[in-house]
């Protein structure tokens, strides 16, 4: 039966202790599709609600979902049809049901499903052919199953530890009203009720400037800029035991669990035709910050050659997506891991090459391989006095050279970014690139204004190699490659690489 058919149909059928809300619910029935779909979700949860009146049990490893919601239980479908109608709203896979209700509350989405083990937001299911099926059953290859949960706005445990959501000190405006986007006054208000109010209300962030109020507010509307710096040095030392702000002119400042508009991403669903651009570089050169730079400026995913589960964890969900369809922004690609049978220059007519000091890349990517496929961490000391890092570089040199001589030499058309520049100035390079990529969202501006209050993202790493691993024979070597790429370039008449040389220590 038709879905439509299939929700009359059990609306009808429905007991009578359930008749009231499901009435309710079934009147949107017949309306449109939006309502259809909600209504389809209504009827199901009074239907489940003697079994499993809250879905999801609480996993403290899997962390903390706040909000109501509803278990819709199990439809199946034809695999052939598209019951998101392409509309790839957002998706990740390998995820537990709790995260993936905290990737579609934040990304405000009223529905996640997982279907296939991957996990998808959205607020429209289309009508097509569907059962209502357990989520236990298995079924021929033919069907798909999907198992569907309604996020409910309303988030009534309170956050079990809020230093976790503290962002910080900021000034206290003059005029409080001005940043006031909802307040709150009660007896009863304490910073816990107030980020769960505020994040009720899908705001962003809460403030409890006295005892008893509660405020509502958004980033913009703090409107200092970049505030984090301001944040980060005002934090009292005793801040997590006090809550309180170094002086009466700052007030702390907690954040929900609802994201920042600017947090919102989706794939492109070929409503420009882009070109496919590659963004190549050596691996460790930065390659990850920029494509947390670009998603966020545009709200596009993007991709990778790769399908790399660390980065796909962090929320680079174009990781696995087919570098072969247009639906990311650019594709990253490392010439190093090439395959024999891909040739680079086919593949990528265009390209954005990414170029960092070889000294600082070559310890960016050792790092990542000896601190536990974490593209923050950093590896053991000892593993740089070790051969392994001895025979890291010398492998790592030849490759860097050969790679980017050909990268540089060749026709192709392509900008090359320096790592040096983006350091500098993100802004100016990302407006670069998205020229060159040929994108220009007609929200980039406030996005990009979003991009400066964090410029880093997580994925910089978060301590420093405390020895210089560098020796002598090591810093000629690479000092040669650096040289005699400065001079390809040249006659390239590409830009010039900056002094990256290191002085040797005799
Ligand atoms: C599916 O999407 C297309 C375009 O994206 C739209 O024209 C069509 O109406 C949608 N179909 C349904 C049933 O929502
Ligand atoms: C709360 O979180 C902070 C920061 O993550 C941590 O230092 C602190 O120990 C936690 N407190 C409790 C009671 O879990
Ligand atoms: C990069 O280097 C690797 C290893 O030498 C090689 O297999 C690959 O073809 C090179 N790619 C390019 C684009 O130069
Ligand atoms: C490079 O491009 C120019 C013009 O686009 C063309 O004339 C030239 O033959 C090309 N060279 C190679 C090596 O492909």
């Amino acid at each position: 039966m038709r879905l439509s058919k299939a929700l009359r149909s059990l609306c009808a059928s429905l007991s009578t202790v359930l008749l009231v809300v499901v009435l309710l619910m079934c009147k949107d029935c017949s309306n449109n599709q939006q309502l259809f779909t909600r209504s389809k979700v209504g009827m199901r949860a009074s239907h489940q609600a003697q079994h499993e009146p809250h879905m999801p049990q609480k996993n403290k490893k899997e962390g903390e979902f706040r909000c109501q919601v509803r278990d819709f239980g199990c439809i199946s479908f034809q695999r052939d049809k598209d019951i998101f109608n392409k509309s790839k709203a957002l998706l990740a896979k390998k995820i537990s049901t709790q995260e993936c209700l905290l990737l579609c509350f934040k990304r405000h989405y009223k529905l996640a499903a997982i279907l296939d083990e991957k996990c998808y937001c959205t607020n429209l299911l289309i009508p097509i052919k569907v059962d209502i099926v357990s989520c236990e059953e298995t079924l021929p290859y033919k069907y798909s199953v999907l198992h569907l949960f309604e996020i409910g706005s309303t988030c009534t445990e309170k956050p079990k530890n809020i230093s976790e959501s503290t962002i910080g000190c900021f000034p206290r405006p003059t005029n409080m009203k001005e940043m006031t986007l909802k307040k709150m006054v009660s007896f009863k208000m304490t910073r816990a009720l107030c980020i769960v109010e505020c994040e009720k209300g899908k705001f962003t962030l809460a403030i409890v400037p006295r005892h008893g109020v509660c405020i509502c507010t958004s980033f913009d509307k703090l409107s200092i800029d970049p505030p984090k710096q301001i944040m980060m040095q005002s934090v009292h030392p005793r801040f997590l035991e006090t809550y309180s702000c170094r002086s009466s002119t700052e007030m702390a400042v907690w954040r929900t669990l609802v994201e920042d508009s600017c947090g919102s991403k989706r794939f492109l669903n070929q409503e420009f035709p882009l070109n496919k651009v590659g963004l190549v570089s050596h691996p460790g050169s930065g390659n990850t910050w920029v494509r947390y730079l670009l998603e966020v400026s545009t709200g596009l995913y993007t991709g990778s050659w790769y399908i790399d589960e660390d980065l796909f964890s962090k929320g680079f969900f174009g990781e696995g997506e087919s570098a072969m369809e247009a639906t990311t922004l650019t594709v990253k690609f490392h010439p190093y891991f090439q395959r024999k049978d891909v040739d680079f220059f086919t593949l990528f007519p265009r390209y954005i090459l990414l170029l960092r000091n070889p000294y600082e890349s070559f310890v960016a990517e050792f790092n990542r391989w000896n601190s536990g496929d974490d593209h923050t961490g950093v590896a053991p000391v000892q593993d740089f006095l070790s051969q392994k890092w001895f025979r890291y570089v010398e492998y790592s040199r030849k490759i860097w050279i050969g790679n980017y001589t050909n990268l540089v030499e060749r026709n192709n058309s392509k900008l090359i970014v320096l790592f040096d520049d983006l350091q500098l100035d993100p802004i100016t390079e990302v407006r670069k690139m998205l020229k060159f990529i040929g994108v220009q969202p007609p929200d980039l501006e406030n996005r990009l204004a979003c991009l400066k209050r964090n410029l880093a993202g997580n994925f910089k790493r978060k301590k420093k190699v405390s020895l210089d691993p560098f020796d002598d024979n090591l810093k000629k070597d690479i000092n040669k490659i650096i040289q005699l790429l400065r001079r390809r370039m040249k006659r390239m008449k590409l830009c010039r690489l900056p002094d990256w040389e290191r002085p040797l220590s005799n």
